[in-house]
């Protein structure tokens, strides 16, 4: 079954049935990683979880199983990971044989990308020159422009982690998105403060004018992935998280039926913005279905 008849069947189901499984998928497939961001404690310097070929590929057939059917190859930097011969793009082909519709990488666009063969890219852009930099590590946003450019993907969007260190840089980094013809739209998200990097969580108040400054830029027709309705959620975090609609594999192997900021009882303070993306899909907020169908259709 192709996604134009699967989506609303698995919607159906969900909706009015109250089934809860799956529609994507985010492997990581190691925590190794060429950079070592503040706001991160995912990656792993002194023994990193490297996951071989064969239990990715277990992986992806048990999401598959449970219905899923969109794949997120997470890290570390996946862009690094390889297995003898195979590498990145061998887990893309593996994933497409399947039976999955779309695959997708996130990268911090380090190291160029252009024979990634993903359906969608998303690069880690953390804000303008200094801004992502100070995030970052130096010297990485020069390459990221670089490796944006020549990458030539026709499905290319950036992912912005708003905190305390980047806040100012966001009216620049839409604009920038707007500018850049390489560049799809920008999705905001917001710090989530997982053990360590508690420092860099945004206040409220300034969180709420973040988020009334973009949803101006997204009335403007400015390319801003996140839907009205999302963005409003995130300006409180109190509603119902439906985050189950994605299963979680991490590089430890540890699977979760959903999002790790659960397992971790920081939900509250959550600010990935597919938690509001996902509970307006649930309660039909058309902007938000229009947007979800954009990028998965
Ligand atoms: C863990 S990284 C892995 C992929 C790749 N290394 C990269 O940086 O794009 C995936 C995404 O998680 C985001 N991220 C990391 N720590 C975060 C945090 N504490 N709160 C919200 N997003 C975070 C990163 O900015 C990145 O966009
Ligand atoms: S590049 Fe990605 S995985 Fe690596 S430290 Fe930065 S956010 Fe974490």
């Amino acid at each position: 079954m192709n996604s134009t008849f699967y989506l609303p069947l698995w919607f159906f189901k969900a909706k009015f049935l109250g089934k809860k499984d799956p529609l994507q998928s985010v492997i990581f497939i190691s925590d190794k990683c060429n950079l070592a961001c503040k706001h991160c404690n995912v990656y792993s310097r002194q023994n990193p979880n490297i996951k071989t070929y064969e239990q990715i590929k277990e992986e992806l057939e048990y999401c598959y199983k449970r219905g899923s059917r969109f794949v997120d190859f997470e890290g570390g930097e996946p862009t690094i990971w390889t297995d003898g011969d195979y590498d990145i793009n061998s887990l893309i082909a593996l994933a497409k044989h399947i039976g999955f519709f779309s695959t997708t990488v996130t990268t911090n666009a380090v190291l160029p990308f252009d024979k990634l063969k993903a359906d969608s890219i998303w690069v880690s852009l953390d804000g303008l020159g200094e801004y992502h930099n100070r995030i970052r590590g130096n010297g990485v946003f020069d390459k990221l422009v670089k490796n944006i450019e020549t990458s030539g993907h026709p499905d290319l969007s950036v992912n912005m982690v708003v905190n305390a260190l980047n806040y100012q840089s966001v009216d620049e980094t839409i604009e920038f998105v707007k500018d850049n013809p390489f560049i799809k739209s920008i999705s905001i998200n917001f710090h989530t403060p997982y053990k360590g990097t508690e420092s860099l969580f945004l206040n409220w108040d300034i969180r709420c004018q973040v988020i009334d400054k973009v949803i101006a830029y997204k009335k403007k027709k400015y390319p801003i992935m996140n839907s009205v309705s999302g963005l409003k959620l995130m300006k409180h975090n109190k509603f119902k998280k439906q985050c189950w609609v994605s299963n979680f594999i991490l590089a430890d192997g540890t699977r979760l039926n959903t999002c790790s900021g659960e397992n971790a009882g920081i939900c509250d303070q959550c600010g990935l913005c597919m938690a509001g993306e996902m509970h307006s899909v649930m309660t039909l907020k058309p902007d938000t279905i229009l947007a979800g169908m954009r990028l998965r259709m």
